[in-house]
């Protein structure tokens, strides 16, 4: 049977590191970094500079995936890039990705398809969980998954803003989803979503149903009302949803494939926030060393964190080939999903 593995990982951040402090200091926002290490476990991000979209902060993280793999860009056969903060509102970023990766130029040119994930926090699962079943079709053999955000350049950075802007930040994480015909990979998955909460945690920057969406001022400027401009996020409702769907599509994850808690090797899950996760830990009795965490390094970067933290993971040597582990992302949507992996 054809099986569909992880075969490398790749991350870049930008460079510039943004403390908590910082936030206060230079944006003069009214936090500190008590609140924030409180509340969340973050403790700083990274902010790309401006000029510098989210494509471009996904193309070194691809280049070091592909090369993990030991692999050539060329043998990429299908792109799949998860993000909330697209280059463009159209085309998707996939395609610019393609194009800085080099794969349109030159005498080996591959116009490979390239697929946009719409998933927020869970779109890495749901792409994995989509690469997979491409690859088990046997119509890919190298999908590059990547998960990439550029949030500093979308976020209300002063005290208005700052139930949100404090928590995210920019970065992106890729792996290689390959064909196998040994008996290990990505088992399974479980994905789901509620539309009833798809207005407590959004960005309705462009509003399809107004005519024109953007009103038009007398110097042909577009103009956007400002409660529209910024992520709005009611975090307690979000919290607390987060807790109960990352546990649910955990245990349901668990089931499908006859596993106990036990029989996982680790569990990679988003990270949204420290103390969801904590709380998600204690409630079904998971060990702080099986539960990987770089949160208070990078805040939320959403698409980015799961595979982010699995790059971390392999190059410190703590994820191993023949490890079980279980992924689990929780966002926007409300959508959420786990995924089985023998790595
Ligand atoms: O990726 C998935 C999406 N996101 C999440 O999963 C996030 C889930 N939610 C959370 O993590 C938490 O709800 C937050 C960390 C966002 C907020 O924590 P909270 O305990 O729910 O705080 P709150 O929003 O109820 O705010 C409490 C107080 C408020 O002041 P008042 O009204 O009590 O005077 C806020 O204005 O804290 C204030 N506050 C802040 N103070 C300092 C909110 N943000 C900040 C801040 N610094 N950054």
């Amino acid at each position: 049977m054809l099986n569909a593995y992880i075969s490398g990982v790749g991350a870049y951040v930008p460079p510039r590191v943004v403390t908590n402090q910082a936030l206060a200091d230079e944006y003069g926002i009214d936090t500190t970094d008590e609140w924030i290490i409180q509340r969340t476990g973050i403790r700083e991000r990274r902010f790309a500079d401006a000029g510098v979209y989210t494509s471009d902060v996904a193309v070194p993280a691809c280049e070091a995936a592909i090369e993990n793999a030991g692999l050539r860009k060329q043998d990429i056969d299908l792109i799949i890039f998860a993000t909330l903060s697209p280059d463009f509102h159209f085309p998707g970023s996939g395609v610019y990705l393609q194009k800085k990766l080099g794969l349109t130029e030159g005498e080996n040119a591959r116009f490979v398809p390239c697929l946009d994930i719409r998933n927020q926090c869970s779109g890495f699962v749901y792409g994995l969980g989509t690469a997979a079943s491409m690859v088990r079709s046997g119509q890919h053999k190298h999908v590059l998954l990547v998960g990439a955000e550029i949030h500093s350049h979308a976020i209300d950075l002063t005290t208005r803003g700052r139930t949100v802007s404090t928590l995210f930040g920019d970065g992106a994480g890729a792996v290689v989803v390959s064909a196998t015909d040994e008996d290990r990979g990505v088992r399974g998955w479980d994905l789901g979503a509620d539309g009833r909460f798809a207005n407590n945690l959004c960005l309705k920057i462009w509003d399809m149903s107004q005519k024109p969406y953007f009103r038009v001022n007398e110097r042909d400027e577009g103009e956007i009302p400002v409660d529209m401009l910024w992520p709005y996020m009611e975090g307690k409702v979000v919290f607390r949803h987060a807790v109960q769907r990352m546990v649910e599509t955990l245990m349901q994850s668990c089931m499908k494939h006859d596993l106990t808690k036990d029989d996982i090797d680790l569990f990679f899950f988003h990270q949204a926030n420290l103390r969801i996760n904590e709380y998600i830990a204690n409630m079904i009795g998971l060990p702080p060393e099986k539960v990987p965490s770089n949160i208070e390094r990078y805040g939320n970067t959403t698409a980015a964190t799961i595979p982010l933290l699995l790059e971390e993971a392999v190059r410190t040597g703590k994820l191993e080939r023949g490890m079980k582990i279980a992924l689990v992302a929780f966002g926007s949507g409300f959508t959420w999903g786990s995924a089985i992996v023998d790595w």
